[in-house]
């Protein structure tokens, strides 16, 4: 049988595990030009809690009974098109399931051998291209300059911080647990970082750690975090605007200062971005990345969750911060 998670119900707030249900199904058969895989690994996103509402955003959401919606890394059990044979272990948005029949087109082959195949999930994956793009493209931080991340010990934060510190630049981290801080400053490498649960005063750290302004803000978080960075930009700043974790599980809108004018004292620019924008680069990203993992300067940490059936309790952790680096769910070994 194919084991499924799908969308229960709408949540209000931080979902819950009721907002999401456990189903059967009998394991589906490809047809012509398709391929029928086997979940190793899902990829548990901040994304997918927008996916789970209907307010208006970039993709429609789940419907109610639907599976939900994510990147796996499986195993072909059966094919139908000559470019993919048991065995093989590819790449795809397969969904919180077991098994997915799958268009062979929407695939991408894994060679195992080059990295572990969950990175294809992470640093070396839609992950690491997110913080390439958002931080390189957007804000085109130079040597020397102040770099500051939020949500930084998450997977795309993690990544991002990491770049800038190839590129030669300062990078202050900003995250929720005194481990999380640990882990930047002494594993990653990191100038400095703060547990923002912990500290009373953003604005005031942000100068401490920053005395020259922040030249290039990669926000992963939103909120009162941001609010505290833009008050401290240096001259020409530039920001990137890649995810809005703290504001995702709001019911109402929260005000924020208005922060407008700021951009005309710093002559800043704020850009959003998604990741999906830069498909036709994605090559040159992933060479990139590839490069630098193969000399060791990309790191990358993961917090897996044993169980298809776990996956929700996972998915609401990750939103309170429980994972390092990457959330993922090991499906099936
Ligand atoms: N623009 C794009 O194309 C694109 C692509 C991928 C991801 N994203 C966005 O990038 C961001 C990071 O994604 P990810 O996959 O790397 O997730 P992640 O950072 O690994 O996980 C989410 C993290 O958000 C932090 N968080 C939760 N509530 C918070 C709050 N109230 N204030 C501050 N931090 C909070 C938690 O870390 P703490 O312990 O530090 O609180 C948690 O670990 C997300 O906002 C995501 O939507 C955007």
């Amino acid at each position: 049988m194919n084991r499924q998670i799908t969308l229960a119900a709408r949540p209000i707030g931080l979902p819950n595990e009721s907002d999401f249900r456990l189903v059967e199904s009998e394991i589906p058969t490809p047809g012509p030009g398709e391929v029928l895989v086997r979940t190793l690994y899902l990829s548990l996103d901040p994304y997918m809690r927008g996916r789970m509402s209907e307010r208006k955003s970039y993709a429609p959401p789940v419907q109610i009974g639907d599976v939900m919606v994510g990147g796996t890394v499986g195993r072909v059990e059966q094919s139908n098109d000559p470019n993919f044979q048991p065995g093989d272990i590819v790449v795809g948005n397969t969904g919180w399931q077991d098994y997915a029949v799958v268009k062979a087109r929407d695939l991408h082959k894994l060679a195992p051998s080059v990295a572990p195949i969950t990175t294809a999930l992470g640093v070396l994956g839609h992950i690491g291209l997110t913080a390439y793009f958002g931080l390189i493209d957007i804000c085109h931080p130079i040597a020397g300059e102040t770099v500051v991340v939020s949500g930084a010990a998450g997977a795309v934060g993690s990544v991002a911080g990491q770049i800038a510190k190839i590129l030669g630049c300062r990078v202050i981290g900003i995250a929720g647990t005194d481990a999380k801080v640990k882990y930047l400053v002494e594993e990653l490498g990191f100038d400095g970082a703060f547990n923002y649960k912990t500290t009373s005063d953003y604005g005031a750290k942000i100068k401490e750690l920053c005395p020259k302004g922040v030249d290039v803000y990669f926000d992963n978080v939103g909120g009162a975090i941001t609010d505290a960075v833009l008050f401290n930009l240096a001259l020409h700043a530039r920001v990137s605007v890649c995810g809005q974790s703290s504001l995702y599980n709001l019911e109402k809108p929260e005000m924020g200062p208005r922060f407008l004018p700021l951009l005309i004292v710093y002559r800043a620019k704020i850009e959003g971005f998604l990741v999906s924008d830069y498909a036709p680069r994605f090559g040159e990203g992933l060479r990139q990345l590839a490069i630098w993992f193969g000399e060791g300067k990309l790191r990358y940490e993961e917090t897996i969750e044993d169980g298809l059936e776990n996956a929700p309790r996972a998915f609401i952790g990750m939103l309170q911060g429980r994972n390092i680096g990457k959330q993922l769910v090991r499906v099936s070994s």
